[in-house]
């Protein structure tokens, strides 16, 4: 009995012993235990090298695509984010100018804001004072026709630029309307909203300042004749932004 244990333990601890003779050394640094290329170890602790868990962007055999990142539920929304309704049609069109309002008024730091924006999205076609005589439209040598005029345009939807709804403005900047172009993946919605503030503070300096639709009491104290207002936004711009 005594002998059988003893030979049984001699066995054991030879088994053992070929087992730990084959582990390597330098496994930490191995190519093999990158995770891209499973390899058969011996080690009591294998989870610590080849992590069980999926990794990030990587494969695995739980979906038939072998995608580890899945795309979100049909209907996701970002946090924060407002879908916009009205599809890309006329209709859409006319219903958003009927139903749409905007939200943000025309606070100092508001009207800054859309300035700012408009310098740098809106000003190269339609010009400083909105004439429609940017530098793409003066420097293209009759290519390009120019923009409606804020200041006496008729908008090809047929309004006036005096009595274009706003809900119409934010249509157009966010779908395009002919030569222009779509701003729906420069532009968040507030940033559409706030340029619309400063478009209207355009039109206003060469409309009466109760014809220029909503949020126009603020405009009607600065004035018919605001080209200062306008210099007084610019100014502004440097200060620091509201989030
Ligand atoms: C590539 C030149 C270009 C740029 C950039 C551009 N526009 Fe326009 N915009 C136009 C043209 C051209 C029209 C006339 C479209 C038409 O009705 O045929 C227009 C029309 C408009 C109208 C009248 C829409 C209507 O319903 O009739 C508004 C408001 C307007 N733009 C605002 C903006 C604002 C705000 C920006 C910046 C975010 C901007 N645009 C950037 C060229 C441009």
């Amino acid at each position: 009995m005594k002998n059988n244990n003893t030979i049984a333990l001699l066995i054991f601890g030879g088994v053992v012993l070929i087992l730990v003779s084959c582990a390597k050394t330098d496994r930490e640094y191995s190519e093999e235990l990158k995770h891209d290329k499973p390899v058969r170890q011996f080690t009591a602790a294998l989870d610590m090298y080849e992590s069980p868990s999926i990794e990030t962007y990587g494969e695995n055999s739980i979906y038939s695509d072998n995608m580890g990142s899945r795309h979100p539920v049909a209907g996701t929304i970002p946090r924060g984010f407002m879908p916009y309704m009205y599809p890309n049609t006329n209709e859409g069109y006319v219903m958003a100018g009927d139903s749409l309002r905007n939200p943000y008024s025309n606070t100092p730091a508001n009207l800054a804001k859309g300035a700012d924006i408009y310098s740098k999205f809106c000003l190269h076609c339609h010009g400083t004072t909105g004439a429609g005589d940017g530098p793409v439209i003066t420097n293209s040598n009759g290519k390009f026709p120019p923009p409606t005029s804020y200041i006496d345009g008729v908008s090809s939807g047929g309004d006036a630029m005096k009595d274009l709804p706003v809900g119409k403005m934010y249509h157009t900047i966010t779908y395009g309307r002919n030569m222009m172009g779509s701003h729906a993946s420069q532009l968040t919605a507030e940033e559409r909203w706030k340029v619309i503030l400063h478009v209207q503070a355009l039109i206003n300096q060469g409309a009466p300042a109760n014809e220029a639709g909503e949020g126009d009491s603020e405009e009607a104290a600065t004035g018919g004749d605001d080209a200062s207002a306008v210099v007084e936004i610019e100014e502004e711009q440097t200060a620091p932004e509201e989030n």
